[in-house]
């Protein structure tokens, strides 16, 4: 499998630390420091659908490929505008992927890279031979602006990747979930609102135990990541990068110090999107892929965790 193109869409308003100081008992010091973060875009007019769609379009457009030759359609997101129709039902009639089958799927900030192993696991069984992959969030609605130990991380946009089957055995992925310990990183609105029992305010936002969500990463990303380096028979060394979930700089410095490897091969954008769980991955590789870095036979990992609790790494070639 190939990435063949890619996207990025991101809302117009920008939100900078300052602006959040004046709303929260925080600072831009503080936030710099123990995140990376020094903005993020916040949606005004725009919509998680809205956002996918753009994404989408460009990364039909840098492909050269036509939406009615996609035939897959995902699009990962936990932040949906509506239950109904799923996302990627909504994209697919903006975009004209008439061909495709379209679903969401919601594995949070892995969201991502899992729809991109569907991809694959279709691909590798002859079912489909191109795909339109989506990670689009509009976290801002599901944050408590009053809680500043959560809502300074998270920032809204999408990215997109047009992929294809390749006759090569040219992409491999591992991938985990663990439900037992689930209840770190939770956001009850949506689904568990019903009229006869609104939902309390607290269960209604994002709630997160920031550091057991940190313990969490940097002790799984750097284990999923050897695992995959050594079903690719791969050191290290020969991975040109390593584009991983934009979730907080520091987690993102000590995968690189765990690995061994140099800070300069884990390309960050966090600093000016912040957290945007599904969208961060393909909103990096489209940054990367624009300013020319998807060189011939270059090879990346990828590597997502969050939410769920849900984690993997997948490795590319170029
Ligand atoms: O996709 C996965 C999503 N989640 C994550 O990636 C989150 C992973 N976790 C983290 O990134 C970090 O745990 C945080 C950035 C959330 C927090 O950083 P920390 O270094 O773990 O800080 P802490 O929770 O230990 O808090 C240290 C202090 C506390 O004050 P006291 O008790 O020491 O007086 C907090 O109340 O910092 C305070 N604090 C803040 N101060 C200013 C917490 N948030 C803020 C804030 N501004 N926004």
């Amino acid at each position: 499998m190939k990435i063949i193109g890619t996207g990025s869409a991101l809302p117009k308003r920008i939100v900078t630390n300052d602006d959040l100081s004046q709303i929260i008992d925080t600072s831009d010091e503080w936030i710099t420091e123990r995140t990376g973060i020094r903005e993020r875009r916040i949606v005004s007019d725009e919509t998680t659908v809205s956002l996918a769609a753009e994404a989408g379009r460009k990364a039909l457009e840098n492909a050269g490929v036509h939406a009615e030759n996609i035939d897959l359609l995902i699009v990962s997101t936990f932040t949906p505008d509506n239950s109904l129709p799923n996302t990627a039902c909504a994209v697919q009639r903006i975009l004209g992927c008439r061909r495709a089958v379209a679903f969401e799927m919601n594995a949070a900030c892995s969201g991502f890279l899992f729809a991109l192993n569907t991809a694959y696991a279709y691909f590798s069984l002859g079912v489909y031979k191109k795909a339109l992959i989506i990670g689009a969030e509009t976290i801002s609605k599901v944050l408590n602006w009053k809680d500043r130990s959560s809502c300074i991380l998270f920032g809204d946009g999408a990215g997109a990747v047009v992929v294809e089957k390749t006759e090569k055995e040219d992409y491999l992925f591992v991938q985990y979930a663990d439900g037992a310990n689930g209840e770190v990183l939770t956001c009850r609105c949506h689904r568990e609102q019903n009229i006869w029992n609104d939902c309390q305010e607290e269960k209604e936002t994002l709630w997160m135990d920031g550091q057991e969500v940190f313990k969490f990463a940097v002790r799984k990303v750097p284990e999923c990541i050897r695992e995959l380096l050594n079903m690719a028979q791969l050191s290290a060394e020969e991975i040109n990068w390593f584009l991983l979930h934009q979730a907080n700089k520091r987690i993102i410095q000590s995968v690189a110090k765990r690995l061994g490897v140099k800070e300069e091969k884990f390309p960050m954008n966090l600093e000016h999107y912040g957290n945007t769980s599904a969208a961060s991955i393909p909103i990096l590789l489209d940054e990367w892929n624009r300013q020319g870095y998807f060189e011939e036979k270059n090879k990346a990992i990828l590597s997502g965790f969050g939410a769920g609790l849900t984690w993997g790494a997948a490795l590319i070639n170029f």
